[in-house]
C-alpha cells in the first residue's frame, strides 16, 4: 500500500493566508496541516508517499517535508501543475504508484483517528475502492455517497442539489490501480474538474465493488479561516501538552500549556489552556491568553487579551484590546494607537481581508 497525498490548490478560500503560502502549512496547534496527514499514513504503516505538488507553494512545501526521513517516511514529489481537480491530481501519481492499491489523502483535510481502519475495511474485501464517509447537515456542499445495509456503495454524486444521503466523502480514499482506466476517461465537471467522485461512481458502473468506511471521530477540511480555528480547537483538546519552556515567578499559569522550551511567559502574564505556544515566543505582562489559542514562533505578546484564536507566527501584539475568533497571518503585527489623534483604526489589510471592527 502507497500513500498519495494532494498538496495542490490555490487556498481561495483561506485568502489572505494563502497569498504568501499553500494551505497545507497553514499551523493548526502549531504544526503545519501537512504533518498531520503524514503522520496519519505512517501510523497505518504507509512509508512510501508520493506528494502531488500544484502550481503554489512548491517549493515550501518540499523545504518543509524533504525526502521524509524527518517524519520516518520516504517522499517522492509529483509535479500536477494546474489544479484540473482530485482525480487530475490522483492521475499524475500513476508511475508513482504502479500496481499498487494507494491510499489518496486530501493534504488539507485532519482525521481524529487516522486512516487505519479505512484500509482495514478495503482489505478486507474484493474493492475497487474504498470511501471514508461522515453525516453531515450539509451534504449539498460535499461528495455524497448511498450505502447499502452491508456498507457497500450503490451511488456516488459531486455536490448534489438533492442529495441522496447525508454521508459526506470526506477526502480520503482507498484505490486499486483499475482508477487509473476510468481517470483516463473522465469529462470535465460543471466546475471544469476532473472530479474523484465521478471516477469511483465510474468504476462502480464497471462493475467494481465500492467499499465504504464511516469515521467516528472528527474530520475538518481546513478550507476556510473557522476550519483552521475548529481544528486548532480539537486538536488543543486532544492532544497532551508538554511545558518545557520557562514560567516565571508571577505568571498565572492554568490547564493544559504547551510552551517550547525557548519560549517565557513573564511575569503579570496570565495563560489559561489548552494554549500551544511556539519557539522564541514571549509572553509579556499584562498580557492574557484564553482557552484553545495557539500563537506561533518568535512572537511577542504585550498588554493584549486573546483567546479561541490562531497567531501564524512572527507577530508582535501589543494592543491592549480583545482578540477573539481571530486568524493572524504570519508577521502580522497589532499595535495600540491610543496615543494617536485622530482617533480611529489605523489599518494596513492586505487583498482578502476580513475585520470584524
Ligand atoms: C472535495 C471533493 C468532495 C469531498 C471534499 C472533502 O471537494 O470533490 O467530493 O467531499 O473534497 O473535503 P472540494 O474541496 O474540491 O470542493
Amino acid at each position: 500500500m502507497k500513500g498519495v497525498l494532494l498538496s495542490g490548490g490555490t487556498g481561495s478560500r483561506l485568502r489572505p493566508i494563502t497569498h504568501t503560502g499553500p494551505k497545507q502549512l497553514v499551523p493548526v496547534a502549531n504544526k503545519p496541516v501537512i504533518e498531520y496527514a503524514i503522520e496519519d499514513l505512517k501510523a497505518a504503516g504507509i512509508t512510501e508517499i508520493g506528494v502531488v505538488l500544484g502550481n503554489k507553494g512548491r517549493e515550501e512545501i518540499q523545504e518543509l517535508l524533504g525526502d521524509g526521513s524527518n517524519y520516518g517516511v520516504d517522499i517522492t514529489y509529483i509535479i500536477q501543475g494546474n489544479p484540473l481537480g482530485l482525480a487530475h491530481a490522483a492521475g499524475c501519481a500513476r508511475d508513482f504508484v504502479g500496481d499498487s492499491d494507494f491510499v489518496m489523502y486530501l493534504g488539507d483535510n485532519m482525521l481524529r483517528h487516522g486512516v487505519s481502519d479505512l484500509i482495514e475495511s478495503f482489505q478486507a474485501g474484493e474493492y475497487g475502492a474504498g470511501i471514508a464517509l461522515q453525516e453531515v447537515s450539509n451534504p449539498e456542499a460535499f461528495g455524497v455517497a448511498d450505502v447499502d445495509d452491508q456498507g457497500t456503495v450503490t451511488e456516488l454524486v459531486e455536490k448534489p442539489d438533492d442529495p441522496p444521503s447525508n454521508l459526506a466523502l470526506i477526502g480520503m480514499y482507498v484505490f486499486s490501480p483499475a482508477v487509473f482506466d476510468v481517470i483516463d476517461r473522465l469529462e470535465p465537471s460543471w466546475r471544469g474538474e476532473l472530479e474523484i467522485t465521478d471516477a469511483i461512481q465510474l468504476l462502480l458502473d464497471e462493475g467494481h465493488a465500492i467499499d465504504s468506511h464511516v469515521v467516528t471521530g472528527w474530520w475538518k477540511d481546513t478550507g476556510k479561516p473557522e476550519d483552521i480555528l475548529e481544528a486548532n480547537r480539537l486538536v488543543l483538546e486532544d492532544e497532551s501538552l508538554e511545558t518545557a519552556g520557562v514560567v516565571e515567578d508571577g505568571a498565572e499559569v492554568d490547564g493544559r500549556i504547551e510552551l517550547h522550551e525557548s519560549a517565557v511567559i513573564e511575569d503579570g502574564a496570565v495563560v489559561r489552556g489548552p494554549v500551544s505556544i511556539a519557539e522564541n515566543t514571549v509572553i509579556k505582562s499584562g498580557t492574557y491568553i484564553g482557552p484553545y489559542t495557539s500563537i506561533g514562533a518568535n512572537s511577542e505578546l504585550k498588554n493584549v487579551h486573546i483567546e479561541n484564536s490562531v497567531v501564524i507566527g512572527e507577530s508582535t501584539i501589543t494592543a491592549s484590546e480583545r482578540i477573539v475568533d481571530s486568524l493572524l497571518g504570519r508577521n502580522a503585527n497589532v499595535e495600540s494607537a491610543e496615543e494617536f489623534l485622530p482617533e480611529g483604526r489605523r489599518l494596513v489589510v492586505g487583498e482578502n481581508s476580513q475585520l470584524k471592527l
